[in-house]
């Protein structure tokens, strides 16, 4: 079998239960599947930052105002959450969290897993994983978060929401036109796609999957190559 690269973000809400408590029984999961993965050339793994960063998020911005400073805060959560799973991983991880693609292209050569959290201000994790994507010319990306795709309403407070098994891009920037309010570019409030992921995108043509990363095993037959896709797939047009 061919060996791919990919890159998988784990989205910080997976990650710590009510009151930001640690879910070890859903990280010790995740880093057991990533730990017996055979038919990989490149992992990298993006992990996000949790209600934990939007904790340090809230009570940086209401002292200082400063949407940067908050995002900078938001970055170095995401960064101790990625040296929690690397020790997870043990020997299979790389061990320091790369903060720049140039610290990332050295570490992709020892051939282990790598873990990231955030780069810089003003995006999300997600264009963290596309910006790596697109770096290492991986032609997918997998999204595990807190629901099993993407709806046309949220999913949790509307029980009619209905769920996208395919989007293209087009749709896809319509959905976050149609949803996007007054705070979606402020620290800790990035929506799972904001327009820095839609632009790499678009100019890379990625294929990204989205699903749950509570209900794993749609995700763990997908990544053992039982089946095509899972969750929402967009890519830039229908096949
Ligand atoms: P995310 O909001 O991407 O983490 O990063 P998350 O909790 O996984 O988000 P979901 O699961 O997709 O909802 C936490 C915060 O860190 C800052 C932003 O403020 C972001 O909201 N951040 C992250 C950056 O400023 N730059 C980055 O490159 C990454």
């Amino acid at each position: 079998m061919n060996k791919k690269k990919i890159v998988l973000k784990i989205g910080g809400s997976l990650l710590f239960e009510n009151e930001n408590k640690i879910n070890s029984k859903k990280i010790i999961e995740l880093c057991n599947i990533l730990k017996n993965i055979q038919n990989y050339e490149t992992i990298i793994v993006i992990i996000g930052g949790g209600t934990i960063a939007r904790e340090y998020i809230r009570f940086i911005r209401n002292i200082t105002k400063n949407e940067s400073l908050s995002d900078i805060i938001g970055i170095n959560v995401s960064r101790v959450n990625a040296q929690m799973i690397i020790s997870c991983l043990e020997d299979k991880a790389f061990p320091s969290v790369p903060k720049s693609i140039e610290q990332l292209s050295l570490a992709v050569l020892s051939g282990k897993i790598i873990v990231m959290g955030g780069l810089q201000p003003g995006q999300s994790t997600t264009s963290v994983a596309l910006e790596v994507a697109e770096f290492i010319n991986a032609k997918e990306v997998v999204i595990l978060t807190n629901v099993d795709g993407i709806y046309d309403k949220d999913p949790i407070k509307d029980k009619d929401a209905k769920k996208y098994d395919k989007l293209n891009y087009d749709e896809l920037k319509n959905l976050i036109i149609e949803e996007s309010d007054y705070n979606q570019a402020a620290a800790g409030e990035y929506r799972i796609f904001d327009t820095v992921s839609l632009q790499i995108l678009k100019r890379s043509k990625i294929t990204v999957l989205i699903g749950s990363g509570i209900d794993i095993k749609p995700f763990k037959k997908y990544w053992n190559g039982n089946i095509d896709s899972f969750g929402t797939i967009i890519t830039e047009d229908y096949n």
